[in-house]
């Protein structure tokens, strides 16, 4: 479920008009509803809770990558979520928006050594080692900084899904984690290095996986995985599960509720780690924050030719990659609700950039459009305005956080004197 609908004739977020969004902060602007950023955080938080109810309640890591916008963390901030972080930039902003250290995680294949010393320094919780090059660093760095650092192995199941190539991370084709077979030994390993302290095992498989079964295969090889280790005498108190639950893009008009696949998760996880007597914990993203949000943006120019109507739009693939990058599906919404008889044209939806990649949509179906008109990219809170740049000079897209009547700019739209004044002539050509 989300939070914006019709109401009088105009798409609302929440209780806000979007036409007073546009009209006032101009377009193109992410949109994010307060109300289904808590909702969504709500229900996934109460499902691993009541996985095993006497237990200590697992850790849910927001993925930070999903949707980085400040006035999103905070939100999450405040419900008591931890965040998931794969870059000190992350870190320092999960940090900045009042995420406590000791509820940071941080994953990523490629972590420098500047990184780690930040992260080590600022106390987070867990650092999730990626190969055997890493845990090396991390050893040399935190020993140096008098710490020995809680730390997890991300472990390469093999198995991976998702919904694309793209975004799939858990086969062994893929760049993340160290190999399982490898897992018992580095771990030997890491238990005469002075600056790690091995807490556990992560594993992520991939993102917008639609069906438990992946995760089910994945997570029973982990819980394999933690009985052989303790088996050679280690300690494994920790199994970070990862994100990677996928949400409808496609919108059914009977859409309600939650998605159950968080239910099927839960009694899922429940099965596998039944008596298994370590600390869960989550790193979902996309789920909390997908169809929290949307990208508002207004008709340009029709051009119309005589096999296609292409509907130029203020918004492009700088705005929102998705669509250009893996054929990503985003329903289109008229912020004027339309009649329920009117015209439908198929229009190709495309934005300003100078390549023909810059295209939302081909021969979508829509009430008939004309040159001014507002639509919505819906499901655009996550993986959005985190992957936005400014590609054809385009400043960097506005963001809009509401809650109730309320909004505010959480992110002004890049001005011109900043998106060129940050470049430097070299002293040459001064
Ligand atoms: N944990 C790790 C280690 C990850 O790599 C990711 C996502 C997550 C958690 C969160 O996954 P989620 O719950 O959001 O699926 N840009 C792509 C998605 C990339 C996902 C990358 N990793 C897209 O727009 O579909």
């Amino acid at each position: 479920m989300h939070h914006f609908a019709y109401r009088d004739g105009a798409l609302f977020a929440e209780d806000v008009d979007l036409r007073r969004i546009a009209a006032e902060v101009g377009t193109p602007v992410y949109v994010y509803s307060s109300a289904t950023i808590e909702r969504h955080y709500r229900l996934f938080e109460s499902a691993m809770r009541g996985i095993d109810p006497a237990a200590p309640a697992p850790h849910v890591f927001y993925a930070v990558k999903a949707n980085g916008n400040l006035g999103v963390l905070k939100t999450l901030a405040a419900l008591g979520a931890g965040a998931d972080t794969v870059s000190e930039g992350e870190v320092r902003k999960a940090l900045a928006a009042g995420f406590a250290p000791e509820k940071i995680v941080f994953s990523g294949v490629g972590k420098s050594e500047s990184e780690l010393a930040f992260a080590v320094g600022a106390g987070i919780f867990q650092i999730n080692i990626e190969s055997e090059s890493e845990l090396e660093l991390l050893s040399k760095v935190a020993a140096r900084l008098g710490k020995r650092q809680e730390a997890v192995f991300r472990v390469n199941p093999d198995i991976g899904a998702g919904g694309h190539a793209k975004i799939t991370t858990g086969s062994a084709a893929n760049k993340f984690g160290v190999s399982f077979e490898e897992a018992s030994r580095l771990y030997a390993r890491a238990a005469n290095m002075p600056g790690v302290r091995m807490m556990g095992l992560a594993v992520h498989i991939g993102s917008q996986i639609r069906e438990t079964e992946a995760f089910e295969a994945a997570y029973a090889k982990m819980v394999g995985l933690v009985g052989s280790l303790r088996a050679e005498g280690h300690r494994v108190d920790r199994l970070d599960l990862g994100g990677g639950l996928g949400i409808p893009y496609e919108i059914p008009k009977d859409f309600d509720h939650g998605p159950s696949l968080i239910e099927d998760y839960a009694a899922m996880v429940g099965r596998v780690t039944k008596g298994l007597d370590v600390e869960l914990g989550f790193e979902p993203g996309r789920l909390i924050v997908g169809n929290a949000g949307i990208l508002l943006t207004q008709v340009l120019h029709l051009n119309s030719r005589p096999t296609k109507q292409f509907l130029v739009v203020d918004a492009a693939m700088n705005d929102l990659l998705r669509p250009a990058m893996y054929e990503a599906y985003h329903e289109i919404w008229p912020v004027a609700e339309p009649a329920a008889d009117m015209r439908k044209l198929a229009y190709d939806v495309v934005g300003p950039i100078c390549e023909s990649g810059d295209t939302f949509t081909t021969d979508r179906l829509l009430p008939e459009l004309k040159q001014h008109d507002l639509i919505a990219f819906m499901t655009a809170g996550a993986y959005g305005a985190s992957m936005s740049s400014t590609y054809n000079q385009r400043p960097l897209v506005a963001e809009v956080l509401v809650k109730g009547t309320e909004f505010a700019v959480t992110r002004p739209r890049q001005s011109y004197e900043d998106l060129i004044g940050t470049d430097r002539a070299p002293p040459w050509l001064a």
